[in-house]
């Protein structure tokens, strides 16, 4: 929309009068000026239909000729106890008020994953209230220039490790240090992993809370289940109904600990059907990489390299189709998380050509990184890049990267399982035991940015849909989240795609005191974050608060349910079955 002079405007190629569109609307076009809409109404009076626009812009026109005169400010828009004033000028829109935490950013480019547009961005109480172009502030309204900039949705990283115990250790970030480090990366929600203590799901959410006690981002949980019985699937039941959780993991490796068996997969997976939960699955064939662990010793090979030799890609690959077949069995959605290989991806594309809901997930690590480092002299930078699945030989990140292009991938997340490099020691005589996994809740915007984005891979839009929106769909959060719409919550990064990133552990704001990014240099640098309205993330500094972050409750039943019962039905309608036989 261009600003068209004194109180008129081009909506889509047609002049309007916006304060005639702003009495059409309410009704009340006042002597003073002001008119009541309700709070979203602004930007929907910004948005009226053609049908509107043309009766405005054709009739209207020349009958209010002589009144625009009149009226050189005009509409105001006034709601609940919120009392946004918008007035239009020649300039155009002008939003002000006498209340705090108010910003607009003005100038840049917004990106949605289905639209982009030049507009501004006006954000009040954490909440975006308009998008539209020519927006004005006055009076305590802070403003952002974003020209030639990028206002995009801030990233929702869907699978992280914050303070989670495994393997003998705890990752080295806590809710706190892990969130602002996300923060200075762009990222403004995540979808944690808790998990069961002693078994027990109640027991493992309670666990997962009191650490987010420290938050200073909004967060969601997603939750392991390590086996299975009736007091599991009665917690299922409990933290799907009543606590906001509406996705469950299910390890097909790890033996020993997280592990479970097909039977327990089979069970799991149909209570997530029955729930409207979205079962997940870490993807390695858990016995043969046992196998696999046990050759690589007995070959003398100890080293941080024996921990990809160990799991070859085909484990990988078998997982991801024993757990697709499964789900189509019992016709659940499955989400695949840190999809790492070829083979893991050939199983994908076959089950969603054949139409099965099966979501892919790559980890900034894998789409960017290949297993070489693993090979280094250096125990210290080797054990950096140990992770399960393994980062893969060349060629696997570039069919990833393609697969994330062409939509067999939908979304990407970090993985983030930060272990410094003494936790790492622990493994120094036997990969077995180094703990897995890498950094990046930081870096994967930058990452996703620089690898798809600056390589012509993807679009901005893309990037917005695999850095967030579809993640906020998948979890049933969206537009609340993943979007940059009136009425979502205001968290918003400011990427100038001609400013440069270094990443370096040096500056890092992780506590994890290497990083596996370390000297990557890149265009493209999200120079502010906005999280729940306020500026978190900017010049470089980051201004974050403990406590601050939200639980954000996950709603079952998303998307990727609809219209299973129908082929629930036809599935039985198939069976021709039982048959009446005569006695
Ligand atoms: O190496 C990894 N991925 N560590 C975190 C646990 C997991 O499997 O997601
Ligand atoms: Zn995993
Ligand atoms: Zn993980």
């Amino acid at each position: 929309m261009r600003d068209f002079g004194f109180g008129f405007r081009k909506l889509r190629g047609q002049r309007i009068r916006t304060e005639w569109l702003c009495k059409r609307r309410c009704g009340c076009y006042n002597l003073d000026r002001t008119c009541a809409l309700p709070s979203n109404s602004r930007s929907q009076l910004l948005n009226e239909p053609r049908i509107m626009e043309r009766f405005a812009g054709l009739l209207m026109f020349p009958l209010f000729f002589v009144i625009v005169a009149c009226f050189l400010v005009v509409s105001a828009c006034s709601l609940g106890g919120d009392e946004l004033i918008c007035t239009v000028e020649s300039q155009g829109l002008e939003c002000s008020s006498q209340q705090t935490n108010k910003l607009l950013i003005q100038g840049g480019i917004v990106v949605n994953a289905d639209f982009q547009q030049q507009a501004d961005v006006y954000i009040e109480h954490g909440i975006i209230k308009l998008v539209a172009p020519n927006l004005k502030a006055v009076d305590g309204v802070r403003v952002i220039d974003a020209t030639g900039k990028f206002v995009m949705p801030g990233g929702i990283d869907p699978h992280t490790h914050l303070a989670m115990p495994f393997m003998g250790q705890e990752t080295c970030d806590d809710y706190f240090s892990g969130q602002a480090a996300a923060l200075a990366g762009g990222t403004t929600m995540h979808i944690d992993f808790a998990l069961p203590v002693d078994g027990n799901l109640a027991a493992g959410y309670q666990a997962w809370m009191k650490k987010a006690e420290e938050s200073c981002m909004d967060y969601g949980f997603h939750m392991a289940i390590s086996k299975w019985n009736d007091d599991v699937a009665k917690d299922m039941d409990w933290l799907v109904k009543e606590k906001g959780i509406n996705s469950f993991k299910f390890f097909m490796a790890y033996k020993g600990s997280l592990m479970v068996s097909d039977e327990e997969i089979i069970q799991g997976f149909k209570k997530c059907k029955e729930l409207g939960a979205v079962p997940q699955v870490h993807a390695e064939n858990g016995d043969a990489v046992e196998e696999g662990q046990n050759r690589m010793i007995q070959l003398g090979i100890t080293g941080p390299e024996g921990h990809s030799l160990s799991r070859p890609s085909m484990l990988e690959g078998e997982a991801t189709g024993r757990a697709i077949r499964l789900a189509k069995f019992v016709n659940t959605p499955l989400y695949v998380v840190h999809v790492m290989s070829i083979d893991a991806l050939d199983e994908i594309s076959r089950a969603r050509h054949s139409g099965q809901r099966v979501i892919g997930e790559p980890v900034a690590s894998g789409l960017a990184l290949d297993d070489s480092k693993t090979w280094d002299p250096d125990f210290k930078i080797a054990a950096q890049y140990i992770m399960s699945p393994p980062l893969r030989p060349a060629g696997h990140k570039e069919a990833l990267q393609a697969a994330l292009s062409s939509g067999i991938l939908q979304l990407v997340a970090t993985d983030h399982a930060p272990f410094n490099s003494t936790q790492k020691a622990l493994g120094k005589h036997d990969f077995r035991v180094i703990p897995n996994g890498v950094n990046g809740i930081e870096e994967r915007m930058h990452i996703v940015w620089d690898t798809m984005v600056n390589s012509g891979k993807i679009s901005p839009m893309d990037y917005v849909r695999v850095t967030s929106a579809a993640c906020a769909k998948i979890f049933n959060i969206y537009p609340r989240k993943g979007a940059v719409l009136p009425g979502s919550d205001a968290d918003i990064i400011i990427l100038n795609p001609n400013a440069t990133t270094t990443i370096s552990a040096k500056t890092h704001h992780s506590r994890i005191d290497t990083n596996v990014y370390e000297g990557w240099i890149m265009k493209g640098n999200i120079e502010v974050t906005v999280s729940q309205g306020n500026v978190v993330w900017e010049k470089g500094t980051l201004n974050v608060h403990r406590g601050k972050g939200r639980y954000v409750y996950m709603k079952p039943f998303s998307y990727l349910f609809d219209g299973l019962d129908k082929l629930d039905a036809t599935y039985l309608t198939s069976l021709r079955a039982p048959v009446h036989r005569a006695a």
